[in-house]
């Protein structure tokens, strides 16, 4: 990439010709950027939403540290999925259904999110075998096919035995509804789905790794700087400066981005209008394993 041959985003391009103030403001907003892994898992997504129902679905697991992309990944793919109202019919069409997982792996929690996530009046004190049979009958109203399930390491936060309950009711309804399940979270839970052999082959392992100093972060770092209004090329996926990006930010795509975005910020104030090694070590940047220890060390000198 040379400066004059720079590949920007239509908006960012847009943005040359505006004030350094309202290019700055452009950069609060955080579009998505897309990346190989992020692709096949969407492609992934879309073939099973498309795919006739079977009694054995198919589900998946997108596992990776906290900041690396999980949530934004799956909500790209049940926005572009959105409940319908057919008004000839006067019912309403749910394929893709979109829940956190409870604190705890409680089935009646676990229902009810889906039914408050349905806009179905619930009751609190209701026994747990008329939420269930409620839950069931309204999803296959709605023709639901994927239900979305963010934080799904929570399975953890239950005894033993709570777990393999709530491992059983994710095969139950799986079965029973002929839908697939797509769980994201940290990777622990990955531990928790191998503890139920059945479900261990249903579900297929998506990780979400930490970026590393290789091609596919380069392809990373090149997208983003075609997002950037900046008026001189940064080159941001040469070694050294991807290197400090990746040291500084921890490796997760969350902090990749807000960082170069904070850094792009500064280079439109002093002028410089792109970002090198200099600018990135004068931010004050604190990568994230030391602003943890930080806290920790305030936490353990409080106690
Ligand atoms: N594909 C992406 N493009 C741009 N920014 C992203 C992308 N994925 C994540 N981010 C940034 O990272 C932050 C954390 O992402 P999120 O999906 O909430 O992570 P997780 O669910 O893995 O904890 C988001 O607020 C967003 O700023
Ligand atoms: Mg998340």
């Amino acid at each position: 990439m040379t400066g004059s041959a720079r590949e920007l985003t239509t908006t960012a391009r847009d943005l040359l010709g505006c004030s350094d103030n309202e290019r700055i403001s452009s950069l609060a907003r955080e579009p998505f950027v897309s990346y190989g892994t992020a692709k096949r898992i969407l492609t992934r997504m879309d073939a099973l939403l498309r795919s006739p129902r079977s009694h054995r679905p198919a589900s998946m697991l997108i596992a990776g540290a906290t900041n690396n992309g999980k949530t934004m990944l799956v909500r790209r793919f049940t926005d572009a999925n959105p409940a319908v109202h057919d008004d000839e019919a006067d019912a309403v069409s749910c394929s893709v259904l979109y829940i956190q997982m409870p604190p705890t792996p409680d089935a009646r929690q676990f229902y009810l999110a889906i039914l408050e996530k349905l806009n179905v009046p619930t009751q609190r004190t209701a026994v747990l075998s008329h939420v269930q049979s409620q839950t069931l009958r309204i999803c296959r109203i709605v023709g639901l096919k994927v239900l979305v399930i963010d934080e799904i390491h929570n399975i953890h936060g239950g005894r033993i035995e709570q777990q393999r309950h709530f491992l059983n009711l994710l095969r139950y309804i799986s079965n029973e509804l002929e839908i697939h399940i797509i769980g994201c979270g940290l990777p622990s839970a990955l531990r928790a789905l191998q503890s139920d052999e059945q479900l261990t082959n249903r579900f297929e392992h998506w990780p979400l790794p930490i970026w590393r100093s290789d091609k596919s972060c380069r392809v990373l770092l090149n997208t983003i700087e075609s997002t950037l209004p900046l008026q001189r090329q940064s080159s941001l996926s040469e070694t050294e400066t991807m290197e400090r990006i990746l040291g500084l930010s921890g490796g997760t795509i969350g902090e990749i981005a807000r960082l170069i975005r904070e850094a792009a910020a500064a280079a439109i104030r002093a002028g410089a209008e792109r970002i090198d090694t200099d600018l990135l070590d004068s931010l004050g940047w604190v990568a994230p394993d030391d602003r943890r220890k930080a806290a920790e060390a305030v936490l353990g000198h409080r106690s």
